[in-house]
């Protein structure tokens, strides 16, 4: 099919001035008033729509064109005018039209906003309003982004499995894998989908020094939150002869990569999110990439909100978790940026985290950023054999179901760390969306699967 991309002709109107093009598209609106008719076809080349200019002297279809309903597919022959100065840099009048596949009243998306709610209901038509489309471009860019930081890094792509056989955060939160009723265990061994992929990406580390996975994740935590899904995307970097600085050096640096790459390159999407949905959302984005990220400890991060916990509906205390109103008062209130909260009590932690020389915390990170909370997660891990198996058994755990994992401590252990970035969590911190339903395409919650 011989078509010009609305993108390149928005980006270089002149250059296309009087050129006769065919492009195609989905309608967005459509306006008639009697012998002309005005059309913003949208094709996802470009974040805006090119308007489309029907006059019924022009254009021997006109009735066809001006009887049109939103969200049609049409392609439409015309010739590009340059409009300096207006909204759009160009608009197209069209001498031809045809109808690819036609739209009718029971359209849902008529009106011109809808509400996130509403659009839930609609997953497989909700792209093609600007608010969705904004987010899943974000979201595009954010994943690219991410890919080239940790090439240019020299860390290895990695590909760990989505069915697991262990529970690689011990916590329990796991889904079965069956081939279905009464087909009893398809593996030989019981099989979960993964919660992280971290335990074999320890183990591609020891052999490949840098590397980092990114893929579907799954828990089957009963959170009725708006930060939690049953399904969702986590980038998991793993690092040999590494500790917890040069980890929190690597998610500082990421973080800052990945939000200047989306300032460059999405810059008419943040706009719209910005005018729609979070204000301050570039200037928020632009300061990150400016300033250097907070770094205290959880004691430091306790004394600080202490003195605050008359605000607080759980009062914090020493040898319990940080609550999503502490990490947002700490990086809103506080330090007005993202901060990184190190060396959490033990008991509160996953059993793989090093063990701190104090003996009750252990060198753990969690970044936090305004607006979010928590976005990652990370740790040194604990490569001293003889400390890993006294935590396991501690804890209930049978070191034999680990043997591979405690191999990497028998035969060349060393100093490792990473993390996990919440991909959706990043997501909406670009977009100021609210809610992790509204940055996954088809969203999977406790309770929710459209
Ligand atoms: O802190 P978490 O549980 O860490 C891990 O899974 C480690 N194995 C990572 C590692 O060190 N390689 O999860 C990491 C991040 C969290 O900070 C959060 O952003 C996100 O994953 N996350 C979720 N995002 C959406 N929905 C959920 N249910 C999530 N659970 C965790």
């Amino acid at each position: 099919m011989r078509r010009t991309e609305i993108v390149k002709i928005l980006r270089n109107p002149t250059g296309y001035s009087d050129h006769a093009v065919t492009v195609c598209g989905w309608v967005r609106t459509l306006r008639s008033s009697g012998k002309i008719a005005f059309l913003a076809l949208h094709d996802g080349s470009a974040f805006g729509s090119l308007q489309v200019v029907l006059a019924q002297d022009e254009l021997p279809d006109f009735a066809v064109a001006a009887a049109l309903n939103v969200g049609a597919a049409v392609c439409v022959t015309g010739t590009v005018i340059p409009t300096p100065g207006a909204a759009q840099s160009a608009e197209l009048r069209a001498t031809s039209l045809a109808v690819e596949g036609a739209s009718d009243e029971t359209y849902p998306l008529q009106k011109k906003r809808h509400t996130l709610e509403y659009l839930r209901t609609l997953p497989h038509l909700r792209g093609r309003t600007n608010t969705l489309q904004a987010v899943f471009r974000v979201r595009a860019a954010a994943s690219g982004a991410l890919h080239q930081f940790f090439r240019d890094a020299g860390f290895f792509y990695v590909h760990t499995p989505i069915i697991a056989t262990g529970d690689a955060e011990g916590a329990g939160e796991q889904f079965a894998v069956t081939a279905g009723e009464g087909s009893g265990d398809f593996f030989g061994v019981p099989a979960y989908l993964t919660v992280s992929g971290q335990l074999e990406g320890e183990a591609m580390a020891m052999a490949l020094g840098k590397i980092y996975t990114f893929g579907p994740t799954f828990r089957a935590e009963d959170s009725h939150t708006a930060r939690h899904a049953a399904e969702f995307w986590m980038l998991e970097p793993e690092m040999a002869f590494a500790d917890l600085e040069d980890d929190m050096d690597l998610a500082e640096a990421m973080l800052k990569s990945v939000i200047k790459e989306v300032l460059a390159v999405c810059p008419d999407e943040l706009a719209f999110l910005q005018q729609f949905y979070d204000k301050a959302l570039t200037a928020r984005l632009q300061s990150v990439v400016d300033a250097p990220f907070a770094r205290i400890s959880y004691t430091e991060a306790i004394d600080l909100l202490t003195p605050h916990n008359a605000r607080f509906a759980y009062p914090v205390e020493w040898g319990h978790d940080l609550q999503t109103e502490h990490e947002r008062f700490l990086t809103e209130e506080i330090y007005h940026a993202p901060v990184f909260v190190t060396d959490y009590p033990a008991d509160i932690k996953a059993f793989y985290m090093r063990r701190n020389d104090d003996g009750r915390t252990v060198a753990a990170v969690d970044c936090l950023v305004p607006g979010v909370g928590e976005i990652i997660g990370g740790s040194q891990r604990e490569e001293r054999l003889d400390r890993l198996e006294s935590v396991m058994r501690t804890r209930g755990m049978n070191p034999a179901d680990y043997a591979r994992y405690l191999d990497l401590r028998r035969w060349g252990g060393c100093p490792h760390c990473g993390f996990g970035l919440g991909f959706e969590r990043l997501v909406m911190y670009l977009t100021g969306i609210a809610n992790i339903r509204d940055v996954l395409p088809y969203p999977r919650t406790a309770g929710s699967a459209v």
